[in-house]
């Protein structure tokens, strides 16, 4: 996969006018996502908090889901971006390797820089992945 600097710092920027809207009452870190698919498709995505607190959902999901809502589940890179350069959760890193251990992560603070870039398979080592159950999965 080809992903420039100037491709890699977009996205990250995408993601960081995108963390203004999330919703984020209760621990005040708002996070934002961005994805592009190999088709070329970018999709955003916020944390949106709830009083029930357990129903509260992470940024990088809400852009997986956009993206799987309409149609996409291939990803060449998913962006984080939060103030302090924070690390994708568990549950995300789950959902991200459903789609893929090669996908790239970049991880940027809320100046914009980039701080870490990895992929899906070196966040979740030995993931459990749709080929445990035997799946095809049709992409
Ligand atoms: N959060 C994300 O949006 N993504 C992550 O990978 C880590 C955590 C959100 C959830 C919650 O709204 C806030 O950050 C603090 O945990």
């Amino acid at each position: 996969m080809t992903l420039t600097q100037q491709e890699k710092q977009s996205l990250v920027d995408l993601a960081n006018t995108a963390r203004q809207r999330a919703y984020v009452p209760y621990s005040n870190y708002p996070v934002g996502s961005s994805l592009r698919t190999k088709t070329g498709r970018i999709f955003t995505g916020v944390n949106v908090e709830n009083a029930a607190y357990p129903q509260t959902m992470c940024a990088e999901r809400i852009a997986i889901f956009k993206a799987v809502s309409e149609g996409e589940k291939e990803f060449e890179v998913i962006t984080v971006v939060t103030d302090n350069g924070g690390s994708p959760c568990g549950g995300c890193r789950q959902v991200m390797a459903e789609f893929g251990l090669d996908t790239v992560v970049l991880m940027a603070d809320g100046t914009g820089r980039i701080v870490k870039q990895t992929t899906v398979r070196e966040l979740l080592p030995e993931a459990f992945t749709p080929e445990h159950l035997g799946k095809e999965v049709d992409t």
